[in-house]
């Protein structure tokens, strides 16, 4: 296990995406946890989805006294200098992004924007937070940067589980080669000025106010609305969906450790953040089922079966996919393990209060 180097307890903490699914569970357990923590929370609460759900998880954040709000676009340099040049930050967490696959055909600007530019301003501002006229009252610059990347940066690799030694630069989506852009780019701004840099990886994440793009929360939306499902490779596809309370401890025990400097002499790391159980497709919408029928969302009559097509592999489509965390468990002794049902019966729970 790796000696942690950072105290939260009294820091002031950068959190981008802070709207967000994870950087809203994010910020939540950090003032819970660390009642002497500073966060200013950077959104611009764009409406890639429903705008409503993030200003509900805004509601539950704003107004606590360790919490400031930034309505503002990290593409916008301006925006992120002003932050960093008053609040001076001593841990920066970057979640603000473009994400989701599909929509990277539709939108590609927004890749650009925030994943590419956004990130570049993050590296930037962390790279001046040790200019020599920020110093005042002791102030030492960025101590740690940690940012989301992606499982999808695996593209279409066929060893699994996936593991952060593979090689990873064949990216199949404008999304991957976005966030594996942004491994990159924190690389040589590590090496170049010294900024102790952590991304992770994080494997398919889901929970109550979760992202209503991805398949899970569709597949509710559909099921309440009598509509059919679509279950690819005949259910025969293996994923490892993560419970985002897994995230944040993940990411809480990352940002509690700057990396040391690796053997190119770079404060440099990457993680996997899954939880290494991969479930076939076809268990987890009969678990998912099971559990809106017991919060109340489905009637209790609900003919599943009349609501499921199994259809072939959709091209490009891998069958299992999943994390090793060995890494992430011999640093920090710990592994993400809510189990699926427990996971999803939050969900349901959390959708039954939400849309009534
Ligand atoms: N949820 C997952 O399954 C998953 C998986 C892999 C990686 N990730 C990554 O984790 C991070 C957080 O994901 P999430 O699921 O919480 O997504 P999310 O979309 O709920 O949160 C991202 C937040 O960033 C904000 N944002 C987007 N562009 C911005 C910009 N230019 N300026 C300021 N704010 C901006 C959005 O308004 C949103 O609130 C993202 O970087 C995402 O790519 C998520």
């Amino acid at each position: 296990m790796l000696t942690k180097n950072i105290d939260l307890s009294n820091k002031r903490v950068i959190v981008t995406g802070a709207a967000g699914f994870i950087g809203s569970n994010l910020c939540m357990e950090l003032m819970k946890r660390y009642k002497d923590i500073q966060i200013l929370g950077i959104d611009n609460v764009n409406d890639y989805y429903d705008v409503g759900i993030k200003n509900d998880r805004l509601s539950k954040i704003v107004g606590n006294s360790q919490f400031e709000f930034v309505k503002g676009n990290i593409a916008d340099k301006s925006v992120i200098e002003k932050a960093f040049n008053e609040f001076k930050p001593e841990v920066v967490v970057n979640l603000a992004a473009q994400a989701g696959v599909r929509y990277s055909i539709e939108n590609p600007d927004a890749y650009i924007e925030a994943n590419l530019i956004g990130f570049y301003n993050i590296l930037e501002a962390c790279r001046h937070s040790y200019d020599a006229d920020k110093a005042e009252g002791g102030y030492k610059g960025v101590e740690h940067l940690v940012y989301a990347s992606s499982s999808s940066v695996y593209g279409s690799n066929k060893k699994i589980p996936y593991s952060t030694e593979d090689k990873v630069d064949n990216p199949v989506s404008l999304y991957a080669a976005t966030k594996k852009s942004n491994e990159l780019l924190a690389h040589s701004y590590s090496k170049l000025y010294g900024i102790p840099s952590t991304g992770l990886r994080f494997f398919t994440v889901y929970g109550p106010a979760g992202r209503p793009d991805m398949a899970y929360f569709g597949f509710t939306n559909k099921l309440v609305k009598g509509e059919t499902i679509k279950i690819f490779n005949f259910g025969n596809c293996k994923r490892d969906f993560t419970y985002v309370d897994d995230i944040v401890e993940g990411v809480i025990n990352v940002m509690e450790k700057a990396p040391d400097e690796n053997e190119n002499g770079v404060k440099y790391k990457v993680y996997n953040i899954g939880n290494n159980d991969p479930v076939n497709l076809l268990d987890f919408v009969d678990i998912l089922q099971q559990e809106l029928i017991s919060a109340g969302v489905l009637p209790q009559d609900y003919d599943f079966e009349a609501h499921k097509e199994l259809v072939p592999m959709q091209p490009g489509d891998v069958e299992v996919t999943y994390a090793d965390v060995t890494p992430l468990q011999e640093d920090f002794g710990f592994k993400p393990n809510t189990p699926l049902r427990e996971g999803l019966k939050r969900f349901a729970k959390w959708y039954k209060e939400y849309y009534g």
